[in-house]
């Protein structure tokens, strides 16, 4: 596979750092350009984050010393270092739906793990193990930006990452027709430590702004179809969401009932996640995990802390499938919401996009 070069704009941020980390010795993609506001431009990338640094291994000695840039002001200067961007940044939403429209047309690629452009029908919202297809749409949107190579590509919210795996491979065969799912989440998904976030210890917070929408809305999108130059979202299935803030440093559980148009049994669904094999599995993609879907026998199984770096965080582990008396079956998930919910997600879109010729 050809070499590509890499920006992360948000590079001194939670997601942005786990990008650093991530594409420290990637076989395709290099960082050869970090850009973040106006108050770390000019400054090393080691200066900049200065205390921030919250990944467990140390910053990439390759990247210490790059100079960061002024991800709006400098787009220019990015344009030529760059094939593609990553894009993580916390500003306005409108301020990053211009922002990355800007990056498309200077013809950088942008994937990008913000929520501004999760709306927009032809941007699509790429999960590569379930809708690799809604790659389709790009040339439409191409069409729209009036670009060659430029174009936009978002991730889904980091709650679902663990719960739309699940139901996505029981759908053909069994029509899932309602969930309803109670998310357990991690601080870093709001940006934060222990130590940025003190009220959470000894804490559940049952509130995270936006995110109950995200978690029943954006799935539909995910399982949508790509007609007449746009993503038609799916009708079903219906999703009723409540999303807590837990005291976990990293990793998103989400307890699911679900049910279904012709019940499956138990052994069904579970021969179903064992053999689910997803486009990046077939093209053996560098972040894909080798076994996506992971079931625990222990009643006590699958939890946060023992399962999240699962296969590097980017498989998804499940537990406690039983029969329900007002849904069909219940059962429990957990993903990594900073590797498979946000940068390790979004490495693999940028594999599936290298691998079918986007960067060209
Ligand atoms: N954390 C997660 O698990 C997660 C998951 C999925 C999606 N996301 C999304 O990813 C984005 C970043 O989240 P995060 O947790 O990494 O946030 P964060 O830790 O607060 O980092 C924010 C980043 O944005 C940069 N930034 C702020 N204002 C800017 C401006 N005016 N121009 C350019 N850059 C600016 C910051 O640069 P400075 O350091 O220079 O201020 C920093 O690099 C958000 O949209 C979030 O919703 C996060």
């Amino acid at each position: 596979m050809k070499q590509f070069n890499v920006g992360i704009v948000g590079a001194t941020g939670m997601v942005g750092q786990r990008f650093a980390v991530l594409l420290e010795n990637h076989p395709w993609f290099k960082v050869t350009a970090l850009a973040a506001s106006p108050r770390s431009a000019g400054k090393t990338y080691a200066e900049a984050v200065g205390s921030r640094w919250a990944m467990g291994s140390p910053m990439p000695e390759s990247m210490k010393n790059l100079i960061v840039l002024d991800a709006t002001a400098d787009i220019k200067k990015i344009a030529p270092l760059v094939d593609f961007v990553f894009c993580a940044v916390d500003m306005k939403k409108n301020e990053i739906r211009d922002l990355e429209e800007r990056y498309a047309k200077e013809e950088i690629p942008v994937v990008s793990n913000n929520s501004a452009h999760r709306n927009t029908p032809d941007v699509p919202m790429l999960f590569p193990e379930i809708n690799p297809e809604h790659t389709e749409i790009i040339k439409h949107q191409r069409e729209r930006l009036g670009t060659k190579r430029g174009f936009i590509s978002v991730k889904s919210n980091c709650s679902l990452q663990s719960y739309v795996p699940a139901l996505h491979p029981l759908m053909e065969d069994f029509g899932v027709e309602k969930s309803l799912v109670c998310t357990y989440q991690a601080i870093s998904g709001a940006g934060k430590t222990f130590e940025t976030m003190p009220e959470i210890v000894d804490n559940i917070i049952p509130f995270i702004g936006g995110e109950e929408e995200k978690s029943e809305q954006e799935p539909l999108k995910i399982w949508g179809k790509v007609e007449n130059g746009v993503i038609v979202n799916a009708q079903k299935p219906s999703f009723t969401a409540q999303c807590y803030r837990v005291p976990v440093a990293d990793g998103h559980m989400a307890a699911v009932w679900v049910s279904f148009n012709k019940k499956p049994s138990k052994e069904e669904i579970l021969k179903v996640w064992r053999e689910y094999k997803g486009v990046p599995q077939e093209l053996n993609l560098p972040s894909a995990p080798k076994q996506f879907l992971n079931y625990f026998e222990e009643d006590n199984r699958p939890q946060t802390k023992l399962e999240r770096d699962l296969e590097k965080g980017m498989a998804v582990s499940l537990g406690r499938l039983r029969e329900d008396s007002q849904y069909d079956y219940k059962f429990v998930c957990v993903s990594h919401n900073t590797i498979r919910g946000a940068a390790g997600g979004a490495v693999l879109t940028a594999e599936l996009l290298a691998a079918k010729g986007f960067f060209d």
